[in-house]
């Protein structure tokens, strides 16, 4: 395993540094004891220690929407699946990159990345996963090089089982794999669902964002038919939420209408603290550790262990 040293970052002089780090709490939606959601709130128990590590639970970070936080939702829930002791591994398997440069990696400077694994027989995913600077955190990296990989696939035996191929080796080194998919639903999100035990579907509370759910179910339902038996929707999550806008609170309403407990308790609001974090090159939950958003995700994590 290489390691690269953090602290380069992002080479950005409007690099926030010192995040002040309190901000408005926002679980309190009406004070009736319901939560974001409109549902009563319920208690998450505490994640029990584990002993052993592995093997991995497969999660596919998916949605072919662009921009609907898949990627923020990847590095802070991994972060914060740490704190609880888990050992995580984040596949970023988007060719732009944005995982590993939101975790201060420069991606374009590398020589290897999971482009390698996935098509050079010779190159390991030993070789090329990097640590993160998040203890016990670490990241098979991506650049550009992955678009070639979508065409290059096409022609290959088993060409939709490329990345559970990949991962096979550390499955047992991780307690979670979480992939970070590319906006669209062609073969390598397809590899993704094939490698995956549950999706994660990152909902951005828009309207239009409830028109591409259908078709990514749809897609998840055939993968599960013809490719993965045991692939499930571990649940969705609503982000970008504004409390304050009736917009929001009825996106909300329809999407838990429509799709009942698989939507998770955790809401992710929207702020500006993510962006910020993504120059700064570290997650929120060490960036600004009692941020609301850091929060947040933390309470993601003991769902996603819960469930
Ligand atoms: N809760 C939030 N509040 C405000 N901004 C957010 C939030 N979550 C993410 N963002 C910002 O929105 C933008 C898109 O988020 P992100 O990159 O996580 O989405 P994505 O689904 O991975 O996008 P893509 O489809 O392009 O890969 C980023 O600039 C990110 O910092
Ligand atoms: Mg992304």
């Amino acid at each position: 395993m290489s390691t690269l040293p953090h602290g380069g970052a992002v080479e950005l002089s409007i690099a926030p540094r010192a995040a002040s780090d309190d901000d408005e709490a926002h679980e309190e939606v009406n004070g009736q004891g319901l939560g974001p959601t409109g549902r009563p709130k319920r208690h998450i128990p505490e994640p029990s220690l584990i002993e052993h590590h592995g093997p991995a639970r497969v999660l596919a970070m998916c949605n072919q929407k662009g921009g609907v936080g898949k990627t923020t939702s990847t590095i802070n829930l991994g972060a914060a699946l740490t704190e609880f002791g888990r050992r995580v591994l984040l596949v970023d398997f988007d060719p732009q990159g944005a995982l590993s440069v939101g975790l201060g990696i420069p991606a374009h400077t590398l020589d290897q990345t999971i482009y390698n694994v996935l098509i050079e027989r010779s190159v390991g995913i030993r070789d090329v996963v990097i640590r993160t600077c998040v203890d016990n955190m670490d990241l098979l990296p991506s650049n550009i090089d992955l678009s070639a990989a979508e065409v290059q696939l096409v022609s290959e035996v088993g060409r939709e089982h490329s990345l559970l191929r990949t991962l096979r080796p550390v499955l047992d080194d991780y307690d979670y794999i979480l992939v970070d998919c590319q906006p669209s639903l062609g073969l390598l999100t397809v590899n993704a669902l094939a490698a995956a035990d549950g999706v994660l579907i990152p909902l951005e509370c828009e309207f239009f964002s409830l028109r591409g759910v259908a078709l990514l179910i749809d897609t998840i339902d055939k993968v599960r038919d013809r490719l993965n038996p045991k692939l499930e929707i571990t649940g969705i999550l609503a982000t970008m939420f504004d409390p304050r806008t009736l917009h929001s609170r009825e996106v909300m309403a329809r999407v838990v209408e429509a799709f009942k407990e698989t939507v998770f308790d955790t809401v992710i609001n929207r702020t500006v603290r993510f962006p910020e974090t993504t120059v700064a090159g570290e997650p929120i939950t060490t960036w600004a550790p009692r941020s609301a958003g850091a929060k947040a995700y933390r309470q993601l994590a003991r769902e996603v262990i819960a469930r």
